[in-house]
């Protein structure tokens, strides 16, 4: 847990996977947050969006656009850390194309569900996700060229162990593009405290 936050970590993950559970099966629903199709446009993705099933893109729950920072090579071998329904890993299934990988991790059995149901509509074969927590990562030392992110970190109290994982994963030389919230100013305790500011 990071210093200074204390917060249930496991209450907190249960009420994430609550919402997130949530945008998967219920996607037309009003959050708090934007979602979907029209939101992944307005925030200018890529033309890759496109081809990418309705079954993933419903359920985009992104906060900004990570694309902006840059496209993927043919063959690179890439990482999409809370992969959702996988709109993300979608793309960057696309622009790897067949001699580079993409693996998605999610906490959230029904976002997963979401995203290999829809890798395989599209037939990304060079696409697969896998249950995981982000602080943890299942993975050996320098198993990929990129992380993507996209709304995630913010998410978790405990963000020097998701770099130090990421740090890990990453080989010499990898690179990350991570969209994601960030604060300017102090929280006051009680509002980190509070779990529905955490889980939006
Ligand atoms: C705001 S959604 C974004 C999903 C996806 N990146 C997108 O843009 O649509 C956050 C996702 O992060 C996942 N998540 C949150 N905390 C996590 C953790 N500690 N480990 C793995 N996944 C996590 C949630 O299950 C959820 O699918």
């Amino acid at each position: 847990m990071a210093v200074g936050i204390e917060i249930d970590a496991d209450l907190l993950k249960s009420e994430i996977k609550k919402t997130y559970s949530s945008v998967s099966q219920e996607p037309s629903k009003d959050f708090v947050f934007p979602t979907g199709r029209a939101w992944a446009e307005d925030l200018g993705y890529p033309e890759e969006l496109a081809n990418v099933p309705e079954l993933a893109v419903e359920s985009f729950a992104g906060v900004a656009n990570p694309w902006q920072l840059g496209r993927l090579e043919p063959g690179e071998r890439v990482l999409d850390l809370g992969s959702g329904a996988g709109t993300d890993s979608l793309i960057a299934a696309q622009m790897v194309g067949a001699g580079g990988s993409v693996t998605g991790i999610d906490m959230t059995p029904q976002m997963l569900a979401k995203a290999r149901a829809a890798a395989a509509e599209l037939g990304a074969s060079n696409a697969d996700f896998v249950e995981a927590e982000a602080e943890r990562l299942p993975f050996a030392d320098a198993s990929f060229d990129v992380v993507i992110s996209n709304g995630v970190i913010d998410l978790i109290p405990d963000k020097d162990a998701v770099f130090a994982e990421l740090h890990r994963v990453l080989a010499p030389g990898g690179r990350m593009q991570i969209a994601d919230v960030t604060i300017q100013n102090p929280v006051s305790e009680e509002g980190r405290r509070n779990i529905d500011l955490w889980t939006g």
